[in-house]
């Protein structure tokens, strides 16, 4: 069993990511980020999807803005709350701090191997928000990419973007901080749009879903429904939605769904329609450099589904 650090802004798939962690891994908390909604929302939803599940893990708030540039959210996806859908209960629980980063870098320092990787006992850091708390914790303290098993990541892709043409959500809200992270040393693993769009959530799935009738599984089903809606809406799509986030912490605790191929990629910086691009080299035309990221290419999709359903099946146990 690993042990999970996961940094997210909830999110709808956030919030699934969360639960599948929980089961998963050794979860030792949760981070926030400001991303689909501000860093108050995230933070909120977070504790709400914790509460509602049982589950005791510590929140601890980051970063309010990206490094560089302003905040900005995805409303139109995740409506205003960041978790549309579901009626949220009353929240009973608080966040355990406000600094992220300290946690980060303690709980690596604490429980992350030193001064080489210990494959019987990993830690893995699981981003899935844009990673400006992941940034400044690797800005702080450089020793966490040799302490952590890896860091896998929900962003980027291999050939389109979703909020520009070039750019994901998650890199496009802050590009210097992923620019950190995929140029820290630490072992990588990208779950982009080309991985996560394999795994779709459809009606039929959200109606398995909701049949499992325990109340962790309803909250789900009414999150996908609205998430599922709002896909079709901005894209223009059938409703379905892809389970980004979730292909994240798959990467760790269910690696054999996911096959992944090393690659040399950077951050693009400064293109004029390619700002927050994940720049791949599919072919290896730079064979002077060395692959720095273990690349997402392919989900076993019906097995993935399995896990989830039988996940969150387990909530009502
Ligand atoms: C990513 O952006 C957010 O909307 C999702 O939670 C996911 O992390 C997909 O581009
Ligand atoms: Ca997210």
């Amino acid at each position: 069993r690993p042990r999970i650090l996961l940094d997210c802004d909830p999110g709808h798939d956030d919030a699934i990511a969360i639960l599948l962690a929980a089961r998963h891994s050794e979860l030792l908390g949760v981070t926030t980020v400001s991303g689909n909604a501000p860093l108050e929302r995230t933070t909120r939803n977070a504790l709400v999807t914790l509460q509602l599940a049982g589950l005791d893990v510590p929140v601890h708030a980051g970063a309010a803005r990206p490094l560089v540039e302003r905040a900005r959210h995805a409303p139109d996806i995740h409506g205003a709350s960041g978790l549309g859908g579901p009626e949220l209960p009353e929240l009973t629980r608080r966040a355990a701090s406000e600094e992220a980063v300290r946690f980060i870098v303690d709980t690596v320092r604490a429980h992350g191997s030193q001064p080489h990787r210990d494959p019987t006992a990993p830690l893995w850091l699981v981003a899935v928000g844009p990673l400006t708390n992941v940034a400044l914790a690797l800005r702080e303290a450089p020793d966490l990419a040799q302490r952590l098993a890896g860091i896998a990541i929900m962003g980027g892709g291999v050939g389109f973007g979703n909020r520009t043409m070039a750019a994901e959500f998650n890199i496009w809200a802050d590009p210097e901080a992923a620019e950190v992270v995929f140029s820290s040393g630490a072992t990588l693993i990208m779950c982009g749009l080309n991985l996560t769009h394999q795994f779709m959530i459809r009606e039929a799935d959200v109606a398995r879903i909701r049949g499992l009738g325990n109340p962790v599984a309803t909250f789900t089903a009414d999150l996908l429904a609205f998430y599922a809606r709002a896909y079709a809406e901005a894209f223009f799509t059938r409703p379905e939605g892809p389970l980004h986030d979730p292909c994240a912490v798959l990467a760790v605790t269910h690696p054999h769904l996911i096959r992944t191929e090393p690659r040399h990629v950077r951050i693009e910086l400064r293109g004029e329609h390619t700002r927050g691009m994940t720049v791949v080299d599919e072919r290896g035309v730079r064979s002077d450099l060395t692959p720095n990221v273990q690349v997402g290419y392919e989900i076993a999709r019906e097995a993935a589904l399995e896990v989830l359903c039988e996940t969150l099946a387990s909530y009502g146990a």
